[in-house]
């Protein structure tokens, strides 16, 4: 079985599984992106299984603190999806949340977390081949950066 080798922190080399898949949590809106979720699966459009929903009523009200309770329960990448710009049902709730993203993505590059880790991203209803091809790539992202071990609580 042939072995992926990833650099931790440490120097300490981290070996995973070629086969290993990430376990990534999506937040998406109940208007657009969950839809757009809806859609992929009825029209038969794969994207990796691993990826586990919470529907939210809008991007706006997702709190900065669900992302980082999601890593520190092991969750290996985070996903957000929303609305396109100016198509909210809320009228600004994605742009709040895009402002206090751009704010989360510096405080997690100060934690350590990787770049590429959280992944947001804005998809329509009508978008569910859209919506599979994100998540297929946001789920690449996360599996060349490996498990999520540096924000995992250790109890
Ligand atoms: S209603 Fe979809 S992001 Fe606000």
């Amino acid at each position: 079985m042939s072995k992926v080798v990833f650099e931790t922190e440490d120097e300490e080399e981290v070996k995973v599984d070629k086969d290993w898949k990430p376990r990534i949590l999506a937040f998406l809106c109940n208007w657009c992106s969950y839809a757009g979720a809806d859609l992929a699966g009825v029209s038969r459009i794969q994207y990796p299984a691993t990826v586990r929903v919470v529907r939210v009523p809008c991007t706006g009200r997702i709190n900065p603190f669900f992302i980082l309770k999601a890593l520190t329960d092991g969750w290996d990448g985070v996903v957000v999806s929303g609305c396109h710009p100016g198509d909210c049902h809320y009228i600004s709730g994605n742009l709040v949340a895009r402002r206090r993203f751009a704010l989360l993505n510096e405080l997690l590059e100060f934690f350590g977390i990787e770049p590429g880790r959280v992944n947001f991203m804005w998809a329509s209803a009508a978008e569910g081949e859209r919506f599979a091809v994100l998540i297929e790539k946001a789920t690449e992202r996360v599996k060349k950066l490996g498990p999520n071990k540096r924000f995992l609580k250790k109890w």
